[in-house]
């Protein structure tokens, strides 16, 4: 294999969500050899400035684009406008960003320079979702989020891109499980659900968390509650749709397999799982398997942004009146 290409993507990453996933997934597809990818995180102060205060701190956002499993390093403060200087002080080769314009305030391409001299490639932006549209959502909550056909084609994306065997396992469809779904997987399967729902620094790092406690031969396979179940265990929707939740687990690098669309109490061992972990939100009853409990950091990602906006309401509002003139 040759030396591989090293690419830097910026960005604010704020409410991390599965179009940011597939910007680094898609970026790493637009060459054919290995890759090197920089996530590239502008700082709290770089983004008061430039747009208004972000949902989360820079900490929570640098964690967070450090779980993809689409990114190799994460450069932590990088400037909001990138300049040649910057791509060769991290030996990038070229900066990538989606087909979105990028201008400043005077409409001149921040990126001009950069394509002059041949360092900028682009992919396609990702429809559907921005961190403006998950504020809107916040406002909006609860309310039963519409389902587009395309997740459905983005989650096989995101699979396809994963090397050797990724099952994703819809539960609503596995009849009476004369096959267990993930016998491709080799080692222990331990297994571990949840809503997932705003997926942030607090569910990457109970991820870590159980990798760390179980052997490292084991495999994690993540079953994602279904909408029924969020409402009966919190007390109201999901602001992702099931399929969005399933892409957030599927894009974080601790999991080997998805089961989404779970009941509270799955069949263990008739699924071929060997262990089920507990965390606080649930204890799961199992008889035929082995349960652990591996205590939970914070995970009230939903919690901390509606504290973030209800305090900067205004300027999210301008911010989005803003966006949509543009
Ligand atoms: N991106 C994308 N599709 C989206 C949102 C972002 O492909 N729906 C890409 C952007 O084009 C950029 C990278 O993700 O290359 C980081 O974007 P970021 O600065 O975090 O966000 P914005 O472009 O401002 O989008 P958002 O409204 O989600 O903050």
């Amino acid at each position: 294999m040759g030396k591989p290409i090293v690419l830097w993507l910026d960005g604010c990453f704020d409410g991390f969500h599965y179009a940011h996933a597939n910007a680094f997934r898609q970026a790493r597809e637009l060459y054919q050899g290995p890759v090197h990818m920089l996530a590239c995180v502008h700082s709290d102060a770089e983004i008061i400035k430039n747009k208004g205060p972000p949902l989360f701190d820079e900490q929570e956002r640098y964690a967070v684009v450090a779980g993809c499993r689409w990114v190799d390093d994460v450069v932590e403060g990088a400037p909001y406008v990138t300049e040649l200087d910057n791509l060769d002080k991290y030996h990038a080769d070229f900066l990538v960003h989606g087909d979105d314009p990028v201008v400043d305030a005077t409409g001149r391409d921040i990126y001009a320079p950069l394509k002059a001299q041949g360092r900028y490639m682009e992919f396609k932006r990702t429809e559907g979702i921005s961190t403006t549209s998950l504020i809107q959502r916040v406002l909006d909550h609860p309310q039963w989020q519409r389902e587009s056909d395309y997740l459905g084609v983005l989650l096989r994306e995101f699979t396809k891109s994963i090397p050797g065997q990724f099952p994703v396992v819809d539960f609503g469809s596995l009849g009476d499980l004369t096959s267990p779904p993930f016998r491709s997987l080799t080692g222990r399967k331990v297994y571990v659900a949840g809503s997932w729902d705003c997926f942030g620094a607090g569910h990457i790092e109970f991820m870590r968390r159980v990798k760390e406690v179980v052997l490292s031969d084991s495999k994690l396979v993540v079953g994602v509650w279904s909408d029924e179940v969020v409402e009966k265990m919190t007390g109201e929707l999901p602001l992702l749709t099931i399929t969005e939740r399933a892409l957030a687990v599927t894009q974080c690098k601790y999991t080997d397999a998805v089961l989404y669309g779970v009941a509270i109490n799955v069949p263990a061992s008739r699924l071929g799982l060997d262990i089920v972990v507990n965390g606080d939100a649930h204890r799961h009853e199992s008889a035929s398997v082995q349960v652990i409990e591996v205590p939970v950091p914070s995970l009230a990602t939903l919690a901390k942004l509606r504290d973030k906006i209800h305090v900067h309401l205004d300027a999210f509002k301008e911010r989005q009146r803003r966006k949509q003139q543009s």
